[in-house]
């Protein structure tokens, strides 16, 4: 087969990675991958932004699918514009991508089909959101750009001028530009984040393993968020019971409730849940992968992925067993930039990596690198991404932090403590 692969982040190269293990593949190409993407496959310079010339490439090459990673292209129609060409896609038609696309759009969607989510209000106008913010709203609550802002257009607020400053920083001075012209004001969820998804052609699903993000930039969820810093699988704190809940009342009603909407969701369907003391609700929902949950499922994942994304891309899922998983968790660690997720510099040489021994427990993923004169150096905010498996949770943690320590670029920012809270609950346990 012939693939072309969506996006330049470090899902992308662990999509890569796990694509190219497939005895199916024939030619692999990635838009506009990263360097570690190049080692995989032939990358071609097409921005994501780039979809005419995305579509173009996809037919003219006689690609058998395009798999694509990030929820830009499919929240601007991707999906779509590849299907009026005749051209298999793994990712959803635009009205689909709408419930990544638009929190606002989420929240109505969850609140008809009776799908447990905080409570919230819409505005798009300050001084009623202010008059709310003053009035009658509970603290803490979380002020949210309606639109995409790369996981960072979102704010908790513990009293009335923390959130007041943040609806006037997205109402007024634009700074998440269209996508906070609307805000979502909503209920603070108190519990453990998982992240939960299902690969769907729209009528057959298959839930994929748990994941937990670790979204805040600083140890024990202190600073601000960031677009994901670390990812274990699977969450040891989530019973199967509340995974089986997770899929009755969360998952299923909203895939049923898009198909009801006439908004039929073929791709990866991934809920951002809090495991709250009333039961699973959900902070958002997504179009895609999660990066880096991505990583740790393909490091996990034991069946080969091609023909799933295949049949979820055709209709045909029912045909297909469930995969199977790697029982031992996975941990990875991000390595960003300094000054991440505000500003950061890059063209950092990046040292280090060619002494890592990487093979089938060990991957270090590509987020924002680039070459220059031969040379990797730092290119994004998320730089790297140190995947590790390990016999428990914390021998993955160990491997992923000792590979991490041979790793130096000026500025190198990480967490110490990916995956410590779910290795204490273990503990805990026993
Ligand atoms: P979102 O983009 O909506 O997933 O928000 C990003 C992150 O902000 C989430 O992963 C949570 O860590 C946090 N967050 C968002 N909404 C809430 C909420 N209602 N209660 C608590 N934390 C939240
Ligand atoms: N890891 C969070 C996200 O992909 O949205």
């Amino acid at each position: 087969m012939r693939i072309l692969l969506v996006g330049s982040g470090g899902r992308e190269h662990a999509l890569a990675w796990k694509i190219r293990q497939s005895p199916l593949v024939e030619k692999l190409w990635i838009a506009p991958g990263n360097p570690g993407t190049a080692e995989l496959g032939e990358n071609v310079p097409i921005a994501l932004t780039g979809l005419d010339a995305l579509v173009s490439f996809a037919r003219d090459q006689a690609a058998d699918l395009v798999v694509v990673g990030p929820e830009g292209p499919l929240v601007a129609g991707l999906s779509d514009r590849l299907a009026a060409a005749g051209v298999r896609c793994f990712g959803p038609l635009q009205n689909a991508a709408e419930i990544e696309g638009s929190k606002s759009f989420c929240k109505e969607l969850l609140v008809r089909y009776r799908i447990p989510t905080a409570n919230y209000r819409v505005f798009s106008e300050l001084n009623p959101a202010i008059s709310y913010l003053e009035g009658g709203a509970r603290y803490p609550l979380v002020v949210k750009a309606s639109g995409l802002a790369a996981g960072k257009g979102v704010t908790v607020a513990s009293e009335p001028a923390g959130a007041r400053q943040a609806a006037k920083a997205m109402l007024e001075d634009g700074i998440f530009g269209a996508a906070g012209r609307t805000i979502v004001i909503e209920e603070y969820l108190q519990g453990a984040e998982v992240s939960a998804f299902i690969l769907t052609d729209g009528r057959t699903f298959t839930q994929l393993e748990l994941c937990q993000d670790h979204k805040t930039l600083l140890e024990g969820g202190r600073g601000p968020n960031t677009g994901g810093m670390g990812a274990i699988s699977p969450v040891p704190q989530v019973s199967e019971r509340t995974r089986d809940s997770i899929e009755r009342q969360i998952l299923l009603p909203t895939l049923h409730g898009l198909n009801h909407d006439g908004r039929r969701f073929h791709g990866i369907l991934y809920a951002g849940l809090k495991l709250t003391p009333a039961g699973p609700k959900v902070l958002e929902f997504n179009a895609r992968f999660g990066d880096p949950e991505c990583e740790v499922l393909m490091l996990r994942m034991r069946s080969d992925l091609l023909p799933l994304l295949c049949a979820a891309a055709e209709g045909t899922l029912e045909n297909q067993e469930a995969p199977e998983w790697d029982p031992r968790p996975a941990v990875t660690v991000v390595l960003a930039s300094g000054g991440y997720p505000g500003n950061y510099a890059t063209g950092h040489p990046i040292e280090g990596l060619d002494a890592v021994a990487q093979g089938r427990e060990l991957q270090v993923f590509h987020c924002g690198t680039a070459l220059r004169d031969g040379r990797l150096v730092t290119a994004g905010g998320r730089v790297l991404a140190v995947s590790a498996l390990g016999d428990d949770l914390n021998s993955a943690r160990r491997r992923a932090y000792s590979a991490v320590e041979q790793i130096r670029f000026p500025g190198m920012t990480y967490r110490r403590d990916i995956g410590a809270e779910a290795a204490d609950a273990l503990e805990a346990l026993r």
